[in-house]
């Protein structure tokens, strides 16, 4: 038997990891995942033959957890699991804004803690993640990371300091191409070509321009260049995307996503609404923004909504409503 890994939280980045981790050769006998739902353990259980079990089975069961649940649901999860956590396995993340030192305050002390920002492409096998050590992780456990997200695509390793840039550059990156190529398609459409013509070939000039940027070694401006003739077709469009402020704006769309990751990994978003009407806080002394955007500051003037953490109860005594 080789080493037991649980998956909690088999959704999609749970199922695309399960896949990824069997197809490289992990036997079902030695793989643990949790699912909520009947239907959903029935439907992983036909499709891989793996255990199904509770989360605190699973950690029972396994050397190595695999958290993949959406990260306003990793506060309970940790809940449910500490206890069966000992401070031997090694425990993964690949939750969005979760920072190692917030699951290693919900675990034994010095229990090994990473975390990982992977991308959509995983359905695909394409994924970008990028792997960081909490304080209790070492060598081996990055290692023992890195065999679980090779068989989706690659992996770097980069200090936890840098998840929030991560996040934003390739986390988000998937969402930025597939805007262009709608924008790209509009852009053919207006030229007069039909809908599917246009996208068809927007999408396999971006494989394309994908594979060349992989395989070619060259630096993207001189890709560019190679297609720029003088006073050609291609500078006229690359003048009018300048004109545009196309560069600026991907500038400053990049630092508001590192800014909103900032902010979740500081729990200024993964959070519960109180009811305006129900909620019995007493006036906050600021009304800052910064202060009603921090989960820590629960209390706000009276019959106002503000935010704490998901799953965590309002010290006002209001009620709670949905998560942020
Ligand atoms: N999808 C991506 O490409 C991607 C990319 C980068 C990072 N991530 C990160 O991956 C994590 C999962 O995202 P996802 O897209 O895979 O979400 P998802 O499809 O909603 O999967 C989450 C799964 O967790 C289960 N779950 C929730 N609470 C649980 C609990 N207490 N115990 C056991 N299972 C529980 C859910 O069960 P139910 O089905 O019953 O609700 C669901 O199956 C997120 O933290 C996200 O930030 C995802």
């Amino acid at each position: 038997m080789g080493e037991r890994i649980a998956v909690l939280g088999t959704g999609t980045m749970g199922e695309a990891l399960l896949s990824g981790m069997l197809r490289a050769g992990a036997s079902p006998g030695d793989v643990v995942v949790t699912a909520r739902r009947p239907e959903r353990a029935d439907e992983l259980r036909e499709r891989y033959a793996v255990q199904l079990a509770t989360p605190a089975e699973a950690a029972d069961a396994a050397e190595t957890l695999i958290l993949a649940v959406k990260p306003q649901d990793m506060g309970a999860l940790l809940d449910e699991v500490a206890p069966h956590v000992p401070p031997d396995r090694l425990v993964v993340s690949v939750a969005a804004g979760i920072t190692t030192s917030f699951i290693q305050s919900r675990l034994a002390p010095g229990t090994p803690v990473v975390r990982v920002m992977s991308n959509t492409p995983v359905l695909v096998d394409e994924a970008m993640s990028a792997i960081s050590a909490g304080a209790h992780a070492t060598e081996e456990h990055l290692a023992r990371t890195e065999a679980v997200f090779t068989p989706v695509g690659k992996t770097i390793r980069v200090p936890e300091s840098q998840q929030d840039a991560v996040t934003a550059l390739s986390g988000s990156g998937p969402a930025y191409f597939f805007y262009l190529v709608e924008a790209m398609t509009d852009a053919g459409i207006l030229l007069g070509l039909p809908r599917q013509v246009a996208h068809d070939l927007i999408v396999q000039t971006a494989i394309g321009a994908a594979v060349m940027l992989r395989d070619s070694g060259k630096h993207p401006v001189m890709l560019r260049e190679a297609v720029t003739s003088p006073a050609g077709t291609t500078i006229n469009a690359i003048r009018e995307l300048e004109n545009h402020g196309v560069r600026a704006a991907m500038l400053a769309a990049l630092e508001a996503a590192r800014d909103r990751g900032r902010a979740l990994a500081a729990g200024g978003g993964w959070r519960t609404r109180c009811s305006p009407w129900t909620c019995r806080s007493r006036p906050c002394s600021s009304t800052s923004t910064a202060r009603w955007s921090t989960p820590s500051t629960s209390t706000s003037p009276r019959g106002r909504r503000h935010w704490h953490p998901a799953g965590s109860r309002c010290p006002s005594g209001g009620s709670t409503g949905g998560s942020g």
